[in-house]
């Protein structure tokens, strides 16, 4: 019997909320391909500031969204930039995949906000990332297949406990029920 590759692992949430270093530990956990959609944005095209300023919102996204698109493949983990959900194919993507939202307190995102890589955040900093979360909250909630908080647990742990709870939905009843901090949804 050939087993096929599992469904992409997509991690979506707000900015800054860890989805970068959940996505990495947790690839290694389950031993698979890690993408970080922004580090690839990068990459190809140089940082995301500099990009905002060329082509402006709606040109990162078109960027974003043909990245995300590639990215999305069986076997992969993949973790989104905040704003990638705001494009409707990359939703109807995401949605054929394992979703986990991570989420944070606005307490404990306050210091991991760094405003120079983020230029939805330059202004205002926290009051916009406040905003911003609130007007995208029911793009994530409706994607998200489980949700796993970041703001008062080691990152390792949030990556351990989803990769356990991903193992026991893509088998379900071949894991031990030990996913305490991620609730399916
Ligand atoms: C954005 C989030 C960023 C990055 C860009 C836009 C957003 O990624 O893609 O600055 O619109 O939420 P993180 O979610 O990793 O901060």
């Amino acid at each position: 019997m050939t087993s096929q590759a599992p469904r992409p692992v997509v991690l979506i949430g707000p900015m800054a909320a860890g989805k970068s270093s959940v996505g990495r530990t947790l690839a290694k956990v389950l031993a698979r391909e890690f993408i970080d959609t922004d580090k690839v944005i990068v990459r190809d095209n140089g940082p995301i500031p500099e990009i905002f300023a060329e082509l402006g919102e709606r040109g990162f996204r078109e960027l974003e969204a043909n990245v995300v698109a590639e990215a999305l493949r069986p076997g992969a983990v993949v973790s989104l930039g905040g704003g990638a959900v705001l494009d409707e194919g990359t939703r109807a993507r995401v949605a054929d995949s394992t979703v986990v939202l991570i989420t944070v307190s606005e307490a404990a995102v306050a210091s991991r906000i760094d405003n120079n890589k983020r230029p939805l955040l330059a202004e205002e900093g926290i009051v916009a990332w406040r905003r911003i979360t609130a007007e995208r909250e029911p793009l994530y909630r409706q994607l998200a297949d489980a949700v796993a908080d970041t703001s008062h647990r080691p990152m390792r742990r949030v990556a351990e406990e989803i990769a356990a709870w991903v193992l026991e939905h893509e088998h379900p009843g071949s894991e031990s029920k030990k996913e305490r901090g991620i609730t399916s949804v």
